[in-house]
């Protein structure tokens, strides 16, 4: 596996490799992999001739007050997962090879950005979308994979994709759970051991909502309540929202259905995790 850190050396590569017919998947990512991202890695390489795998900590999707340095970084043994993973090349440019002296340009999607995570995370979006933007264009894959964990982001990015006519199909992987039903991030390894317990609370107020709507309690807002009340229970969980959202316009829905999803983002702690899962 090659690590190229240059976008003139990756630009290249790619180049070359279309140019020999071949087919290019991409998994972006923010790098110190867990099982999530290795499933990604593994369904965007039985798709595609050849695999890159971006490693980049995009500082402009994180707020001031976030945890832009805190972020775990292990750029050694990354390599090493995702080359077992078959992975050709390895994007990890640094912040000046990405945001240049002089880089002022945001790409920016409309109203999907502005509810659920793009409510308390004011310019995240517009962060992740134009890293996105650039990393399609450097690359130039034919596919690229996202996680549903990032749900919202998912949805983003297939707006964005179809808004600008990009080249790229847009691949999704089911969340990947821990045993238990946590789902896996790379902000998990922020959690004590209690936090660690607490953070279930996501994972069990999905099966919660499931099991109550089977019951046929279908209002929106009595799930919602019902949540936030068992949500309440779990030591050092604070919400920050629950929402029950048409899947693709990610608007308030106020009746269960098929279309809906049921989306969370608490802080145990200070660590924010969220989760989300269709309810029927
Ligand atoms: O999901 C992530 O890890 C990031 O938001 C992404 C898509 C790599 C953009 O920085």
């Amino acid at each position: 596996m090659e690590i190229l850190r240059t976008v003139a050396a990756m630009t290249d590569w790619s180049e070359k490799k279309r140019l020999q017919g071949m087919t290019i998947g991409l998994v972006p990512t923010m790098g110190f992999f867990h099982q999530g991202h290795l499933h990604l890695m593994r369904l965007c390489r039985q798709q595609m001739d050849h695999l890159v795998v971006s490693l980049f900590v995009n500082p402009i999707q994180f707020a001031p007050g976030e945890d832009l340095a805190a972020y775990p970084r292990d750029l050694d043994r990354d390599a090493a997962l995702a080359a077992a993973e078959g992975t050709e090349v390895l994007f990890a440019p640094d912040n000046v090879a990405m945001y240049p002296p002089g880089f002022q340009t945001r790409v920016l999607v409309g109203s999907l950005t502005e509810t659920l995570c793009g409510a308390g995370r004011p310019g995240h979006f517009a962060g992740v979308t134009t890293v996105v933007t650039k990393l399609l264009h450097i690359i130039r894959p034919h596919c690229a994979v996202f996680g549903e964990k990032d749900y919202q982001q998912l949805v983003v990015i297939r707006r964005l994709v179809a808004d600008l006519n990009l080249d790229v199909r847009i691949l999704s992987h089911d969340i990947v759970r821990e045993p238990d039903g946590l789902a896996m991030s790379s902000r998990n390894t922020y959690l004590s051991t209690t936090q660690r317990r607490s953070a279930l609370c996501l994972y069990k107020s999905l099966q919660l909502a499931r099991r109550r709507v089977a019951e046929g309690v279908l209002a929106a807002a009595t799930l919602k309540s019902e949540i936030e009340q068992y949500l309440a229970t779990f030591p050092e969980v604070s919400v920050e929202y629950v929402s029950i959202v048409d899947q693709e316009s990610l608007q308030d829905k106020t009746k269960v259905d098929e279309t809906v999803r049921l989306a969370m983002a608490v802080r145990v702690g200070s660590t924010r995790l969220i989760d989300n899962g269709r309810l029927c």
